[in-house]
């Protein structure tokens, strides 16, 4: 019987004294119990030919977990994942999945949806982000963020620090602006212009962009983020930002409270994303849902007074849960049924 594997990498702060993710021997054990066989593998590029040959012909299914921000050969790794998926491995997920629901410009393909406000925007160039930017300022105050990493590193709250003309339907590169960084609250002053050209070093590498999308005040209520197997919510973590006047982070160096709420009582929030989700899925490329990821929303008025809730992100490249080892046997029921549903698709 071929095995579910599961790549890790070597080393990094994530790992337990066994030297795995701490989630993971959990989802092999619980596999084999159930009589699936499956094993770990380590990643290593210099390897990779033999790791590739390996799995090609022992593995029904992968599990990548491994953050590939923090990666060495994160192209070629994808580029493996790419041909185990087209030599018929069941990828969990597919690196094309991984950045069709991962990366930061998912949002500016939900646009016709109500998760995501119709003023978003995703920069690639920065003549693209000149031109747009400061129209966008001059309606209402921004949130920009970059791709890379999940701290709150470069997503910065922009604000105009006064009125502009009358009539004006942009910002002059001159105007000044209070940003706010995520990752620690902290506050900097800039003109406009001198600031967009700081913001460079988000657009320009692999994966490089911008997105700019409304700043939402209801943040101050906290971030809701879901944790889904699949099409299922299993928990739900409230992030409250530290009551700082200018806090507006979620992250937990910033000072943000964790609560851990049971699925139940976010039922209007559940009930109104799971009926989006296969419109979601189409639009992020169509592809399969991710086995474990994370989807986080925050608070806004409706305009008939009730709750929206806008999507900030998602994640699905590496997430665990760690916090509730016991999650591990339901994760492996998962895992046999895709394997199960795509068997019988084959056959
Ligand atoms: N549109 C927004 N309005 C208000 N706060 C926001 C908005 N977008 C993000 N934030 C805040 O910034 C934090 C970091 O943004 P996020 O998109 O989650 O990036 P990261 O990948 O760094 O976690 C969020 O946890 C949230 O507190
Ligand atoms: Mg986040």
């Amino acid at each position: 019987m071929k095995k579910v594997i599961f790549f890790e990498v070597q080393g990094g702060s994530d790992k337990g004294q066994d030297g795995h993710r701490k989630d993971t021997m959990p989802m092999v054990e619980a596999l084999q119990q159930k009589g699936y066989p499956a094993e770990v593998v380590f990643f290593d590029v210099t390897q990779m030919d033999a790791i590739y040959d390996y799995v090609k012909h022992n593995a029904v299914a992968y599990v990548s977990r491994i953050n590939p921000g923090n990666m060495v050969g994160e192209a070629q790794y994808f580029g493996m994942l790419r041909a185990l998926c087209e030599d018929g491995i069941i990828g969990l997920p597919h690196p094309d999945a991984m950045t069709g629901y991962g990366a930061k410009d998912a949002l500016v393909k939900l646009t016709d949806t109500s998760l995501v406000p119709s003023d978003t925007y995703a920069y690639y160039t920065m003549s693209e982000f000149f031109y747009q930017f400061p129209k966008a300022l001059a309606l209402n105050e921004r949130v920009l963020k970059q791709n890379r990493g999940s701290t709150g590193e470069g997503i910065w709250r922009v604000q105009l620090m006064e009125p502009l003309p009358v009539g004006a339907t942009e910002a002059s590169l001159t105007t000044k602006v209070k940003c706010t960084e995520a990752k620690d609250n902290h506050v900097e002053y800039w003109k406009l212009g001198e600031f967009m050209l700081f913001c460079e070093q988000y657009i320009i590498g692999d994966g490089g962009m911008l997105v700019d999308m409304p700043f939402l005040p209801r943040i101050k209520e906290g971030e809701i983020r879901l944790l889904l197997l699949r099409d299922t919510p299993i928990n739900v973590v409230h992030k409250k930002p530290a009551a700082a006047a200018d806090a507006f982070s979620a992250t937990l160096f910033s000072g943000a409270q964790y609560r851990y709420d049971p699925p139940i009582l976010w039922e209007g929030l559940i009930t109104d994303f799971l009926a989006q989700l296969p419109h979601v899925k189409d639009k992020l490329g169509g592809f399969d849902l991710p086995l474990l990821w994370t989807a986080d929303f925050i608070l806004r008025d409706a305009p008939d007074g009730s709750d929206d809730y806008v999507l900030g992100e998602m994640n699905c490249s590496c997430v665990g849960f760690t916090s509730e080892l016991s999650l591990a046997p339901r994760v492996a029921d998962e895992i046999i049924a895709c394997i199960t549903e795509k068997q019988q698709i084959k056959a």
